[in-house]
């Protein structure tokens, strides 16, 4: 049993069902990123790769640091699989890269990975420690507030769940540019240096949105901790009836048996 809560969140699921409807867009993202041959790339929170396998392909050679050992280990099946024999997993906390020298790396990479790391300023500079200067630094987080699927997700299962402890940093405060700012401000890099933009990922599936809202309920953390908490209270049922409007009202496809949801992040691009 993991005393670490951050890694017992992300272990307690499995989130490699909720990867497989966000592959298209992983990729589509790792197009945008100028990746040449043999570019040394740092994907943190890297989950099972939907980043770090693209970036591969395109002949990176990448590292996934993730703090969940059951994410490293389907990562590192899915490169062996893939027969990428320069793309490799290990565990580590984007709050502390200890194991990870200085200046390593080209690109660092962090889509809504490094966002759910405690102690955001200690992340910040942790990136910018581990990239080289000349690289970059290119984070995907999602935004309070935004009316779109990930942020509504985490807003309606925050309020079926028991208040944080005291001193817990919503992993939310990534997607304001002030807190961005404030946190590479921290790690030595000014403000010019950071670039933002609204970006979109569109999450996947063949069945009908509830089956994929099916997923977040049985292998998402978030949600399964919130559904746990809503369980104790007598309030399951309204937190599903909530989540369903929600997935069904975001919903784009035009068959109704098949799911196309877009969800608007923060693209936060750093030059180091
Ligand atoms: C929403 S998932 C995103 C995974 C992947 N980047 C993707 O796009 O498919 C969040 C990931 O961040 C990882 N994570 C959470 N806290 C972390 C930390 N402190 N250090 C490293 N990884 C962390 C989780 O284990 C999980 O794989």
């Amino acid at each position: 049993m993991s005393t670490n809560p951050n890694k017992a969140l992300w272990e307690k699921g499995d989130f490699t069902r909720i990867a497989e409807s966000m592959r298209e867009s992983g990729e589509a993202l790792v197009a945008t990123l100028d990746i040449t041959d043999g570019l040394e790339v740092l994907d943190l929170g890297c989950g099972d790769g939907t980043t770090a396998v693209p970036a591969a392909k395109l002949g990176a050679a990448v590292l996934g640091v993730d703090i969940a050992s059951n994410l490293v280990d389907a990562g590192n099946t899915r490169a062996q699989s893939l027969g990428l024999t320069n793309l490799r997993f290990q565990r580590g906390d984007a709050s502390d890269l200890n194991e990870l020298d200085d200046d390593s790396f080209d690109l660092v990479i962090s889509m809504f990975g490094a966002m759910f790391a405690p102690k955001p300023f200690d992340v910040a500079k942790e990136m910018v420690r581990v990239t080289r200067s000349g690289g970059r630094i290119v984070m995907g987080n999602w935004i309070p507030g935004d009316p779109t699927l990930v942020a509504q997700i985490l807003k309606i299962s925050s309020s079926y769940s028991p208040p944080p402890p005291e001193g817990f940093v919503s992993p939310m405060t990534w997607g304001v540019e002030d807190n961005v700012i404030e946190r590479f401000a921290g790690a030595g890099v000014p403000e010019e240096k950071i670039a933002f933009e609204r970006d979109t990922y569109t999450f996947r599936c063949p069945g009908a949105p509830a089956e994929l809202l099916a997923r977040f309920r049985t292998y998402y953390g978030p949600t399964m901790n919130a559904f746990e908490a809503a369980a104790a209270n007598g309030r399951e049922a309204d937190l599903q009836a909530e989540l369903e409007a929600l997935f069904n009202a975001q919903n784009a496809s035009q068959s109704g048996d098949a799911t196309s949801i877009p969800a608007t992040f923060l693209r936060v691009t750093v030059a180091v």
